[in-house]
């Protein structure tokens, strides 16, 4: 698919996706690519769980769209969607954290540190398949499950009580590849030598950025304003 940077800049979130199956050795290529993340202390403190069996994935699917109804009521504003998309795809990875690695971190850390060790490390892992598979031309996106959904998706999944659900990662064939989502322009946040105190944003700003900014940058510049549809505003 071409250079590093070519998958990372045309890796999206895809809430669109064809039923088509995913063959094996491509499943096992994202897969790979996971377990070869850094983590701290090389902890690789993650399981996960795919699953490729259609009642389960509607089952997972009626989670997420229980979730969506409840942001809505919640948190009005939030430019939500409503995930019905997850019917269709062949292939669910759902990734767990297990908080007992935090132990491998130095204990002068403090928790705080020691958390974020443990999260950014699992995000790496998500990163690092995201990537594989956008690389192999499927498509992904991100989904995180609120405590609520943690725990009815534990039940689903005979998931160990000892362990976190940190996210619910659909893969499959896009329908439609989404157009380019914007990004901040690399002067903005990156400050050479010294921070550049000049390019701090006010409160104001990051209030206007997340309340006017937010629905375009997260699905694109079709969706300026929050919208409860199904399609997740995307262009697809
Ligand atoms: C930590 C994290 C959590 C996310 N959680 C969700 C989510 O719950 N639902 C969702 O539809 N997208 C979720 N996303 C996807 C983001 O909305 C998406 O990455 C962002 O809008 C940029 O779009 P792009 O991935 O197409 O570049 C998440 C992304 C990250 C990195």
């Amino acid at each position: 698919m071409g250079t590093f940077l070519e998958v990372a800049k045309k890796r999206r979130s895809v809430r669109s996706y064809k039923p088509d199956s995913i063959p094996d050795e491509i499943l096992s290529e994202f897969l790979e690519a996971f377990r070869w993340a850094p983590s701290g202390a090389n902890s690789q403190p993650w399981e996960v769980v795919v699953t490729k069996n259609k009642a389960t994935i509607n089952a997972i699917a009626d989670i997420f769209i229980e979730q969506y109804e409840r942001q809505k009521l919640k948190d009005p504003d939030f430019p939500g969607n409503r995930k019905e998309y997850l019917k269709e795809v062949p292939v669910v990875v759902v990734v767990c954290g297990d908080p007992r690695l935090k132990d491998a971190y130095p204990k002068a850390l403090g928790d705080r540190r020691r958390n974020a060790i443990y999260l950014f490390s699992v995000g790496a892992a998500i990163e690092n398949l995201l990537l594989s598979a956008a690389e192999q031309g499927l498509g992904t996106v991100w989904i995180t499950p609120e405590e609520e959904d943690e725990v009815k998706l534990k039940k689903l999944l005979s998931i160990p009580e000892a362990l976190e659900v940190w996210a619910c990662i659909p893969v499959g064939y896009p329908k439609a590849t989404p157009g380019s989502r914007q990004r901040r322009p690399l002067d903005e946040f990156v400050h050479w030598d010294s921070f550049d105190a000049e390019k701090l944003r006010s409160n104001l700003q990051i209030r206007e950025f997340i309340a006017t900014g937010r629905a375009k940058l997260m699905y694109g510049p079709g969706r300026n304003k929050p919208s409860h549809s199904d399609d997740g505003g995307d262009k697809n």
